[in-house]
Order: structure tokens, then C-alpha cells, then sequence
């Protein structure tokens, strides 16, 4: 099993190349403790170009700005861990998404002329604790026509890099808007994989504001350097 180690082969390019079938085999670990991957989804056209003056987990608000962004604050919460359900400490996620009006701060979605909110960070990165989870605070992104008839539903774009693995990318959105149904990128999905990333926000914080909960798991698995093989 691993003469891949003998020929050379690095032991992360052999677990990412296998998947995550390899990783219960090197792990030693039984199938049945395996993570069901996150769906990746593309970047899409608005991964910013300029960062905006502050990367915090409270996306509501901007030094310098006049004020608390505009929309619906909300809370995401959650946990990142790998392809065998083990919690990642250090990694960083970076979120963007649309402000209320459903405009990025993007020289790409100037076009369509809905207005900037200077009081929305719009990105973030974020570490995850010594247990894989992470928040941030931010507001509920408006709905923007993509193209012709297609109209993206509220989403939050994630891209997770973690140690030892590629970049995953893929995207939240928000349980019951109707748009949903509608999305493109969604119905391309199976049932299962669309409902991993519906995120509820009914539960709720002593002030109002709505928390959800989006856990996120890696397609490969992540192997401590301590981990001996
Ligand atoms: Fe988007």
C-alpha cells in the first residue's frame, strides 16, 4: 500500500491523489468515520481585486466608515475538518460576498449599477481555533441577476485553506429563499450536497440577530506532521 513512499511519491500527493478512500487506509481508521465532503463551487467573477482597509470577523462594520453596514446581521458559525471528521486548527478562511443591494465591491459589477455600502467590509479572513471553528458576523447579501433570467440567491462565498491541502472553495446560502430552487449552480447538485450548504438562521442570539451554523469538511485528509506512518 505504501511503496508510494518508496518511489518518491510525497505522502500528501498520495492521499490527495487517492482521495479520501486512501486516507481511511493510511489513517487506519474505519471508512464509516468518514466526513461527507463539502461541495466545492466555483469563485465566481468578485473574489476582490482590492482588499478592503480591515480582513476582521465583524464584516458590519469598516474602519473609518460612518456606521453598522446596511441589511440583516447575521452570525455564521461553524467548524472545519478534514475528509476523516478531524477538527483543523490554523486554517483561514476567506469569505466575500454581495453587500444588501446584491453589489460586490468588484470594478466587475460596477456595470449594473446597484450601489456600493460604505460601511460593508465585504471580505474577511478568518482563522479557525485549536478545535477547527470559526464566526464571523456579517449581514444578509441581496440577490443580483448573473446573467439573462438567472438570479444568484443570497449566498456567502467561502474559500478554505488549509494546511496540508489545495484551497476549497464552494458557497452558503440561505435555507428556504425561494431563489434557491432556481439557482444554476444549485441544481446541479444532489439533494444531499444542496442541503449541506443551506444554512438556517433561526436560532437566534439575545440580541436578534440570527446565528447558523455552516460546518465544512475537506475532500482529502489532513495529516499532522507529528503523525507517524
Ligand atoms: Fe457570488
Amino acid at each position: 500500500m505504501f511503496n508510494g513512499l518508496a518511489l518518491g511519491v510525497s505522502r500528501r500527493a498520495m492521499l490527495i491523489g487517492l482521495g479520501a478512500g486512501a486516507v481511511v487506509l493510511a489513517s487506519g481508521r474505519r471508512a464509516g468515520a468518514a466526513c461527507l465532503p463539502t461541495v466545492n463551487q466555483i469563485d465566481g467573477p468578485f473574489y476582490p481585486l482590492v482588499l478592503p482597509p480591515e480582513l476582521d470577523a465583524d464584516l458590519t462594520t469598516v474602519a473609518g466608515g460612518t456606521g453598522r453596514a446596511a441589511g440583516e446581521v447575521i452570525e455564521v458559525i461553524g467548524q472545519v475538518r478534514d475528509a476523516m471528521c478531524r477538527p483543523l486548527p490554523g486554517c483561514v478562511i476567506e469569505v466575500w460576498q454581495a453587500n444588501v443591494h446584491g453589489r460586490y465591491a468588484h470594478p466587475n459589477d460596477e456595470p449594473r449599477g446597484r450601489p456600493l455600502d460604505p460601511n460593508f467590509q465585504g471580505f474577511a479572513r478568518i482563522a479557525t481555533d485549536k478545535d477547527g471553528f470559526y464566526r464571523f458576523l456579517t449581514i444578509k447579501p441581496g440577490s443580483y441577476v448573473a446573467i439573462g433570467d438567472w438570479v444568484r440567491p443570497p449566498h456567502i462565498h467561502f474559500k478554505v485553506n488549509a494546511p496540508f491541502n489545495p484551497p476549497m472553495a464552494t458557497q452558503m446560502y440561505f435555507a428556504g429563499d425561494p431563489l434557491n430552487d432556481k439557482d444554476r449552480l444549485q441544481a446541479a447538485l444532489a439533494a444531499e450536497q444542496r442541503a449541506m450548504l443551506q444554512v438556517a438562521f433561526d436560532t437566534k442570539r439575545a440580541d436578534g440577530v440570527g446565528v447558523g451554523t455552516f460546518n465544512l469538511a475537506l475532500q482529502e485528509g489532513w495529516v499532522p506532521p507529528s503523525d507517524p506512518m
